[in-house]
C-alpha cells in the first residue's frame, strides 16, 4: 500500500522582533499534530520558516542602523533566534523557508507575471492617505483618530500607482468553499469570514508597493514591489519547489492537507489564499486551521504593548516537555485562552507530576521492590485465554460506543484488570478521531482520564497487600504490575507526539523496546515482552514549588529585561549655545554638610544644613533620598549653586542646588552627589 502523504505548516513569522510564547503555541501545535501524523507512519512534509520583507521590517532595520537582512539575519540565524527557539522546542520542521531565499524569490517573480498575464493582476491607483513625515501610506481604518498612527501628525490623501489583485472575480467560488465544504475550520470561523468580508463585498485587492524598497521587485515594472502577502501565501508552494529549481517534492506533496493559522491571519488563508490559487489553477489545500489566541492579562500578547511571555525562561524554568504539554492540554485549540504561569506550574503539578509522574514513578519502584526490576514471565497473559478473548471483545464494542457490562460479583478483581484495559485500549480511536478534528487538547483530556484510571486500579489492587504473602499472590501481583506496565506503554505512545523526550524516557524506564513503541502497538494489549528490564530511573516530572518558581521566574525576567537594556546611557547634549557672560552668573561654592535629615512625609528629599563659608547656615533641599542615607552625607565637601532664588518644598525653603551627576544603566537612574576635595574650604568659588 502506497504511504500516505501529510503536507502540514504553520505560518512563516515575522522576524520583526524576538518570538514569545504566542508563535510558539502554534508551533508546538503543529509540530504534536506532525509527529502524530509520523507516528501514524505517513510521510510527513511539515514547514515553516520566516516571512521577511515589508516595510515594518525596512523601518526597524533603519533604526537600528543596519540593512534588512543584516536585521532579520540576526533575528532569525542569530543566538535566540527562531531557528534556536524551534531547536529548542524540540520543533521537527522537515524544512524552514527563509522568504528572502533566492529561490522563493525568483518563483514569486514567475507567479505574479503569470497571474499578470491573465489578467487577474491589473494596474491601477492606490487611493489612501499618506503621512509626509513618516512617508507612509495608510487607509482610512487605519487612522487613529483621523491621524498618522506612527506619529500622531496630519495626514494628506494621496494616491500611487499600483497593481491589483482581482479578488473580486472569485468571491462567489470563496463563498461555496467556505459554506459548502470543510475548508475552514473549526466551523464557527466560517461565518465571521462570510458575514464580515464576503457579504459586503470583496474588493479588488493592492497588490504591489512603491513606498518603500525592502520586498520581492516586480520585475516587469521597476520601482514596484510585491504586496507582502503575496509573497508571504505562496511560500507554501515554493518550499516545495514550485516554480523554482531549488526542491522537487511539489508535485508530491502539494496541496496542503492543512494550514494551521492564527485566528487574525484566516482572513488571508481562506479568501486571499484560495483565490490566488484559482487564479493560478492550482489545487487548493484541503484545511485551513484558525487557532485562537494566547492572551495575557485579557489582551494579545505584543511586543509593542510590552506583554509578551519569554518561551526560554519558561522552557529553562519547568523543561521543554513541560511547556509544551500545558500549551496544549490547558487551552482549547480553537479558542483564545489566557496564560498564567499559576496555571502553568498548577497544570506540571496535577497532569504530570501528580497522575503521569506518579503512574511511572509507582509502577517502576514496585517491579523493582517486588520483583528486582524483571517481572517473571506469564505475568503478561490472564490465566483464562476465555477471560482474555471476551476482555478484547468488550473492549472492541466500547471502542464501537456501545456501553460496558460486565456482571463480576462485586470485589472480583479481574473487574478491575478489565476496566482497565478497556480503557486503554479504547483510546486509541477516541485519539485518533480528536487528532483528526484538530483537538489536541481533548486527545491529552481522553489520555489523562486513562492515566487516572490507571491510578485508580493502583488503589484498588493494592499491590503492597498482595505482595505480604508473595507465595499465594506472587502470580497476582506480577499480573497487576503488568497491566500498569501495558496501560502506561499505550499512554506513553500517545504521549509522545506532545512529550518526545520524557516518553523516550518512560519507554526505557518500563523497558519497552522500539516495537512497542509505535501507532499499531497502541491498539493492542500484552505487547511489551515479559521479564523485561524495568528501571527506577530519573522522576520524569518533579512536583514544582509555585512560590519559588514563581519567584525565580520573575528574577528571570527582570535580569533578562535589564539585559536587554542598554548598558549605559547619559542625557543627549544640549545643543542650545549659552555665551559665557550668562555662564559667569551662576556662583558655584564648596558647600560642607553640617547636618542632613530626611524630610518628613516626603519619600524623596532630604533636608541639608551647609556650612557655605557666609557665617550663616545654608538649607537646600534635595530630592536625593532614593540614593543615599542622610548620614553618610554628613562632613562631605559638596558644590552647590548658591544664588538661585528660593523655593519652597514641602512647606521648606531651598536655597540653591547641589550638583550631581546623573546618568542610566540597565534602565535605572543613577546619581551621584558631585564631592570634591575636603582640603577646599567652605564657600571657596569654582570658577
Ligand atoms: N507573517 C505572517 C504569517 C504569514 S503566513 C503566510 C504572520 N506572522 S506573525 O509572526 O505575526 O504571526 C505568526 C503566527 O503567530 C500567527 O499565526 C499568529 O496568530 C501567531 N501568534 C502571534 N501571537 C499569538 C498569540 N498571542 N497567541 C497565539 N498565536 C499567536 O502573521
Amino acid at each position: 500500500m502506497e504511504q500516505k502523504k501529510f503536507y502540514i505548516t504553520t505560518p512563516i513569522y515575522y522576524p520583526s522582533d524576538k518570538l514569545h510564547i504566542g508563535h510558539t503555541y502554534c508551533t508546538v501545535a503543529t509540530d504534536a499534530i506532525a509527529r502524530y501524523h509520523r507516528l501514524k507512519g505517513e510521510d510527513v512534509m511539515f514547514l515553516t520558516g520566516t516571512d521577511e520583507h515589508g516595510q515594518k521590517i525596512e523601518d526597524k532595520a533603519a533604526a537600528a542602523g543596519v540593512t534588512p537582512k543584516e536585521f532579520v539575519d540576526k533575528i532569525v540565524e542569530g543566538p535566540g533566534g527562531v531557528r534556536d527557539l524551534w531547536q529548542l522546542m524540540n520543533i521537527s520542521n522537515d524544512r524552514f523557508i527563509r522568504t528572502t531565499d533566492d529561490y522563493h524569490v525568483e518563483a514569486i517573480q514567475k507567479i505574479f507575471k503569470k497571474m499578470h498575464d491573465k489578467g487577474d493582476i491589473y494596474k491601477g491607483t492606490y487611493k489612501g492617505k499618506y503621512c509626509k513625515p513618516c512617508e507612509s501610506f495608510w487607509t482610512e481604518s487605519q487612522l487613529v483618530d483621523g491621524k498618522c498612527p506612527d506619529c500622531g501628525r496630519e495626514v494628506q490623501d494621496a494616491e500611487e500607482e499600483a497593481y491589483f489583485f482581482r479578488l473580486s472575480k472569485y468571491a462567489d467560488r470563496i463563498q461555496d468553499l467556505l459554506e459548502n465544504t470543510d475548508f475552514l475550520q473549526p466551523r464557527s470561523r466560517v461565518n465571521e469570514m462570510v458575514n464580515n468580508f464576503i457579504k459586503p463585498g470583496l474588493e479588488d485587492l493592492c497588490v504591489s508597493r512603491t513606498s518603500f524598497t525592502w520586498g520581492i521587485p516586480v520585475d516587469f515594472d521597476p520601482g514596484h514591489v510585491v504586496y507582502v502577502w503575496v509573497d508571504a501565501l505562496f511560500n507554501y508552494t515554493t518550499a516545495l519547489g514550485f516554480l523554482n529549481g531549488k526542491y522537487d517534492d511539489y508535485e508530491k506533496y502539494w496541496p496542503a492537507d492543512v494550514h494551521i493559522v492564527g485566528k487574525e491571519i484566516v482572513r488571508f488563508h481562506s479568501i486571499i489564499w484560495p483565490a490566488m490559487l484559482m487564479s493560478m489553477e492550482m489545487p487548493l489545500p484541503k484545511h485551513v486551521f484558525g487557532h485562537g489566541w494566547l492572551l495575557l492579562d485579557g489582551g494579545k500578547m505584543s511586543k509593542s504593548k510590552g506583554n509578551v511571555v519569554d518561551p526560554y525562561l519558561l522552557a529553562q524554568q519547568f523543561g521543554v516537555d513541560a511547556l509544551r504539554f500545558f500549551l496544549l492540554r490547558t487551552f482549547p485549540f480553537g479558542s483564545d485562552g489566557s496564560f498564567s504561569n499559576e496555571l502553568l506550574i498548577q497544570t506540571i503539578n496535577t497532569d504530570l507530576a501528580n497522575d503521569l509522574g506518579n503512574l511511572v514513578s509507582r509502577t517502576t519502584a514496585m517491579v523493582n521492590k517486588y520483583f528486582g526490576g524483571r517481572l517473571p514471565h506469564g505475568s503478561g497473559a490472564t490465566d483464562d485465554e476465555q477471560q482474555l478473548s471476551y476482555i478484547y471483545q468488550q473492549a472492541r464494542e466500547v471502542g464501537s460506543g456501545v456501553e460496558l457490562s460486565f456482571n463480576f460479583p462485586e470485589g472480583d478483581p479481574v473487574k478491575y484488570d478489565v476496566e482497565l484495559i478497556c480503557a486503554a485500549l479504547d483510546l486509541r480511536d477516541k485519539y485518533e478521531r480528536d487528532m483528526e478534528g484538530f483537538a489536541p487538547h481533548t486527545a491529552l483530556a481522553d489520555t489523562f482520564r486513562v492515566i487516572q484510571r490507571a491510578n485508580k486500579y493502583i488503589d484498588e489492587t493494592a499491590p503492597w497487600s498482595l505482595a505480604k504473602s508473595m507465595e499465594q499472590n506472587g502470580d497476582r501481583l506480577a499480573h497487576v504490575l503488568y497491566n500498569l506496565l501495558e496501560a502506561t506503554r499505550i499512554c506513553g505512545i500517545l504521549l509522545s507526539p506532545f512529550m518526545p523526550e520524557s516518553c523516550g524516557k518512560l519507554f526505557e524506564q518500563i523497558g519497552a523496546p522500539r516495537s512497542c513503541r509505535d501507532w499499531d502497538s497502541a491498539g493492542r494489549w500484552g505487547v511489551l515482552p515479559e521479564g523485561g528490564a524495568v528501571t527506577k530511573g530519573e522522576n520524569l516530572f518533579p512536583r514544582v514549588d509555585v512560590e519559588k518558581a514563581i519567584a525565580e521566574l520573575e528574577a528571570a525576567e527582570e535580569a533578562a529585561r535589564k539585559a536587554a537594556l542598554p548598558p549605559l546611557e547619559i542625557e543627549p547634549f544640549t545643543e542650545e549655545k549659552v555665551d559665557f557672560d550668562t555662564f559667569c552668573k551662576s556662583d558655584f561654592r564648596a558647600v560642607k554638610v553640617k547636618d542632613c535629615q530626611a524630610v518628613k512625609k516626603s519619600e524623596k528629599l532630604l533636608r541639608f544644613t551647609l556650612d557655605d563659608g557666609s557665617g550663616t547656615d545654608r538649607q537646600i533641599l534635595s530630592g536625593i533620598h532614593k540614593f543615599y542615607e542622610p548620614e553618610e552625607l554628613i562632613g562631605k565637601t559638596l558644590v552647590a549653586i548658591v544664588n538661585l532664588p528660593p523655593r519652597k518644598m514641602m512647606g521648606q525653603e531651598s536655597c540653591g542646588m547641589l550638583l550631581s551627576a546623573v546618568h542610566t544603566e540597565k534602565g535605572e537612574e543613577k546619581l551621584h552627589l558631585i564631592m570634591v576635595d575636603d582640603a577646599i574650604p567652605a564657600g571657596a568659588k569654582l570658577c
